[in-house]
């Protein structure tokens, strides 16, 4: 009984925080993004973002790592490694609604 309540609050903090981000980034917005990680991040990443220079950004990978790490190295990089920094370019609310399409399936380019 306790595993399923802490499970149903966990989903739903989850959800919540999702639907904050979503709706704070307008649908253009939105567009640029997945513009801007088809072509920017899949120049390393691949152009279906299954690999290249850079690791494949599919579900499958991501799904079950902490997104705070992923938003972290999509922030400030991987020092010592090709992945740059993108916080000149991506606000903190921006890169999170990347690794969370990121980890959901990201969109096609619309
Ligand atoms: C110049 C090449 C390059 C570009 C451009 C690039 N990346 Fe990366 N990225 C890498 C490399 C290489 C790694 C693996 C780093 C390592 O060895 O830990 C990486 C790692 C990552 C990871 C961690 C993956 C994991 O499984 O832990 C994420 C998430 C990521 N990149 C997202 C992005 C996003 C989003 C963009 C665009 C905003 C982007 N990258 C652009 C090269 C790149």
């Amino acid at each position: 009984m306790r595993t399923l309540l802490t499970v149903g609050i966990m989903i739903t903090a989850t959800s919540t925080i999702t639907m904050a981000d979503s709706s704070y980034l307008s649908h253009e917005r939105q567009s640029e993004l997945i513009r801007l990680v088809r072509q920017d991040c899949g120049s390393c990443h691949g152009m279906r973002l299954t690999g290249g220079l850079g690791p494949a950004l599919t579900p499958e990978v991501l799904k079950d790592k902490p997104a705070a790490v992923l938003l972290s190295t999509i922030l400030h990089g991987r020092p010592g490694t090709p992945m740059p920094p993108w916080n000149g370019f991506l606000s903190e609310s921006e890169a999170a609604w990347i690794v969370d399409a990121l980890q959901k399936g990201f969109p096609d380019a619309r």
